[in-house]
């Protein structure tokens, strides 16, 4: 491995994983789907039929059923396994009331190709998935200027007209919770960016539409999703009336400029009142995205049930957005250590089931992430998609042989067994590779709700 990454610029003293989880709440990261603990009791998953007792060797928040040990109870089962990336699947045959299928006849091993040709009708297929991959990307890349266009126009107009900027964002929220609705597996897309000075933008839309994904994923209603996007994009308005310099200090505040930033989430529903933002869901986001559920946070130190789910929903969201996103890029978490660092806050500060269904709308590897893989490839995670929950998210590789315009990309489906097996933070890697990958600076994501209703 060494001689490979050195040719990436890096050593295996240099690589080290920059974070994990809380041992109890880690999702196993360097677990492959395929690792055998029970080779004895293995199957393959075209032998499974109801009546099997299955272990699952995924982490509770990678699947949706209720226990890890199970009998199968129906052929639905099976297909949501498949759906997970399962392959291969234990078994415990003295609960079984049934018997796996038997395995098929070992078929003759296949000739070895006469060349290094790929299978034509294989490289077609990878082909088409490829150029559907940079589509959908493009498609969300489009969405994506769109809405922050209308964002910025919305957000210089406040002051002078505040009713119509809230139409404005009226309008945005609608569209892009009609869309989300309509595709419930509509893709969360890694944003380029390269406009600097309009954090507040950026973080404005990117809270907007990752508390939205979660919404979705909560299950909230049409009128409550409004609510939570209308609250999500309006969250931080109050701080035009925080000065500029305790805003942006970057000292550590004293207590009374810590006192007078506290005091943003109440300034920002006075200002909703008098932009005409009347919707008393949306205000209470406003009012709540900093109390904590434990009576830690501000400005009113409310608990557990005073605060309402939209509200517990973008307070998870903006501390990650927050996480990842740093004035200094510097200082920025990458996405994992930022998914790690609202964890150990779990059950104090956030909401325990909202957090996890975050990681599952995120997955293990949010985009953005920088990973060194099993086959010793470098990538950078693209995309999630809303009903992934393996460890293997779509990545673009880096390969010296491809110009980087056509970067190879590496689908969840294709080669199951490589899996990530560090993360990296950018700045580990060499000049060339961060060229390639071109990491951002600036997280930003956007949604690809296919083509119906998306966002105009
Ligand atoms: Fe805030």
């Amino acid at each position: 491995m060494a001689g490979l990454l050195g040719q990436y610029g890096l050593s295996p003293v240099t690589i080290k994983e920059t974070s994990t989880f809380a041992d109890r709440d880690i999702p196993r990261l360097r677990h492959s789907l395929h690792d055998a603990p029970m080779a004895e009791n293995r199957i393959s998953l075209d032998r499974l039929v109801p009546g099997v007792f299955v272990r699952l060797e995924l982490d509770w928040h990678e699947h949706d059923f209720l226990n890890a040990n199970f009998v199968i109870q129906n052929q639905g089962q099976i297909e949501e396994l498949r759906r997970l990336g399962v392959t291969e699947i234990a078994y415990d045959p003295k609960r079984s009331t049934s018997r796996p299928l038997p395995a098929k006849a070992a078929a003759p091993a296949p000739a070895a190709p006469a060349g290094p040709r790929e299978d034509p009708l294989a490289r077609a297929r990878r082909e088409r998935k490829l150029k559907d991959r940079r589509h959908r990307i493009q498609r969300s890349e489009e969405g994506y200027r769109r809405s922050m266009d209308r964002v910025k126009h919305l957000m210089t107009h406040l002051g002078s007209q505040g009713p119509e900027s809230v139409r404005e964002a009226g309008e945005l929220v609608n569209e892009s919770v009609d869309a989300m609705l309509a595709d419930q597996e509509s893709v969360l897309h890694l944003m380029s960016t390269t406009a600097k000075a309009e954090n507040l933008y950026f973080h404005a839309l990117n809270v907007m539409v990752l508390s939205l994904i979660l919404g979705r994923k909560a299950g909230l209603n049409s009128e409550q999703m409004r609510q939570l996007g209308l609250g999500a994009l309006f969250h931080d308005v109050g701080k035009a009336r925080i000065p500029y310099a305790v805003c942006n200090k970057e000292t550590p505040l004293t207590r009374a400029e810590e006192d007078f930033f506290r005091q943003h989430p109440s300034y920002g529903v006075e200002m909703a009142a008098q932009m005409g933002l009347n919707d008393p869901g949306a205000v209470a986001v406003i009012r709540q995205h900093h109390e904590h559920l434990d009576g830690s946070g501000y400005p009113r130190g409310l608990k557990t049930d005073a605060i309402t789910v939209p509200a517990r929903i973008v307070a998870i969201v903006n501390a990650y957005d927050e996480l990842c996103n740093q004035r200094d890029a510097e200082r920025s978490s990458t996405p994992h250590e930022a998914l790690s660092q609202l964890y150990r806050k779990k059950g104090n500060w956030y909401d325990d089931r909202l957090l996890a269904q975050f990681v599952q709308v995120m997955g293990v590897y949010p985009p953005g992430t920088i990973a060194v893989l099993s086959n010793e490839r470098i990538g950078m995670v693209l995309a999630t998609e809303n009903n992934q929950r393996c460890l293997r998210p779509p990545m673009i590789l880096y390969d010296p042989d491809v110009p980087k315009e056509s970067a190879p990309i590496l689908e969840p489906g294709d080669d199951p067994d490589i899996v990530v097996v560090q993360t990296l933070r950018p700045l580990q890697l060499s000049e060339e590779v961060f060229d390639y990958l071109n990491p951002q600076t600036r997280l930003s994501y956007y949604f690809d709700a296919g083509n119906r209703n998306r966002p105009a």
